[in-house]
């Protein structure tokens, strides 16, 4: 890891440009989950401390280069200031005139959270004129936003270029968790890979097999992997476009002595709905006019015993339709699991992507993994196996 902490900083007097990802549900003007800027607190809370001017930069939505007043960042800076227990100063421009003089007027150990960096066009282009006015705002950049480094952007890649340039604490601590996850983790490692669609994963798919020793397929995606076997799903959620694909993946995990576990049992329903009349049946039994909704309870006993044989589980996607129950049944018994093994010190236990942690609340056990990503797409595009441009940038 070529990376520095910011440790091997001097930041005393420093204007630090800090690059933090705190794109956040927002309802009704109000932050509804407030996780991401809980996790940059040590990192503003130690630049202050050693008396560093902290800058902020962050990116909100999607304005795409246009100032778009409902993504503005003003409307976080109360539950930052809440979150921190500091005073955050806000300038209504992230580079020119307005941060310029916001930036002037900080002393050391002070706050500022800059305007929306994708409202200028040249953020997401990764512009260097663009990045050259963010850097005339500091002395020091710190990346903190390993869930934006998936991004080149100006302020996630070409900035890191143009100061001397350091990981903060919580981009430090997801890249030691992903390292100890798949990059030199301790053998067998499981992978529970769920979610709607095997489109969206395929690189990941293939990456994994390569990698971990046991790979469950869980969720809609199982379906076309069943499909592939030639079993029939019903009306279950599947790609049959893709059942070649799933075929591949299948023959490669056999090449690499990489064992898939796809669901033996399921549980079936004709509508798609919270409380919807459901049975348990074997996988092969699947009714042609129902659908395939949650992993059964045989299929969950082999996850459970293949994470008890396992020291490392990474974790993407749920494996049923765990947003209406009953059918959350099956994720959440193996999230339990997961973490009573973990609780236990025989699993190392790490997960990421939206939804995977949104599940994880919902089963009560987020707190009992060894480490829950507060990455969503950078977490992803990391387990297929690709270096991140706002990581490779931090590199010695
Ligand atoms: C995220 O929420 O996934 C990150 O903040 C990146 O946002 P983006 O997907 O809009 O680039
Ligand atoms: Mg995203």
């Amino acid at each position: 890891m070529g990376w520095k902490t910011i440790d091997e900083m001097d930041l005393a007097g420093k204007r630090v440009l800090v690059r933090v990802d705190v794109n956040v549900p927002v309802e009704n003007g109000r932050v509804t989950d407030a996780t991401r800027i809980e996790r940059i607190r040590p990192t503003v809370a130690d630049i202050a401390d050693k008396g560093g001017k902290v800058i902020l930069l962050a990116h909100f939505d999607r304005p795409k280069g246009r100032v778009v007043p409902e993504m503005s960042l003003r409307q976080i800076l109360p539950a930052l200031e809440e979150k921190l227990g500091r005073k955050v100063a806000f300038a209504e421009d992230c580079v020119g005139d307005a941060a310029q003089a916001a930036v002037d007027a900080l002393a050391d150990g002070e706050v500022l959270l800059l305007e929306n960096t994708r409202f200028h066009a040249g953020e997401e282009k990764n512009d260097p004129d663009f990045a050259e006015k963010l850097a005339h705002l500091g002395d020091v950049y710190v990346n903190d936003a390993f869930s934006a480094a998936h991004r080149a952007h100006a302020s996630t890649e070409a900035l890191a270029r143009l100061l001397p340039a350091a990981a903060g604490r919580l981009m430090a601590e997801e890249l030691s968790a992903l390292e100890k996850a798949l990059g030199n983790p301790e053998r067998p490692v499981v992978a529970v890979v769920g979610g709607a669609k095997v489109s969206t994963k395929l690189d990941l798919l293939s990456n994994l097999v390569e990698k971990v020793d046991t790979l469950v397929i869980g969720g809609g995606m199982a379906n076309t992997f069943l499909a592939a076997q030639g079993l029939d799903v019903g009306k279950s959620l599947c790609e049959h476009d893709l059942t070649g694909t799933a075929k591949e993946i299948a023959a490669k995990a056999a090449e690499k002595g990489c064992t898939i576990l796809l669901p033996r049992d399921v549980v079936v329903a004709r509508e798609f709905k919270a409380g919807a009349e459901n049975e348990v049946v074997k996988a092969e039994d699947t009714p042609s006019d129902a659908m395939i909704l949650d992993a059964g309870p045989d299929s969950v006993a082999h996850v459970e015993m293949a994470l008890e044989q396992a020291k490392t589980l990474v974790w993407n996607g749920p494996l049923g339709a765990f947003e209406i129950a009953p059918f959350d049944r099956g994720t959440v018994a193996a999230a339990r699991k997961a973490a009573e093994l973990t609780r236990a010190g025989k699993l190392i236990s790490v997960a990421g992507g939206g939804d995977t942690v949104a599940a994880l609340n919902a089963a009560g056990v987020a707190d009992d993994f060894s480490y829950v990503s507060t990455a969503g797409g950078a977490f992803l595009e990391w387990m297929e196996g690709k270096v991140l441009p706002g990581v490779k940038a931090l590199g010695a």
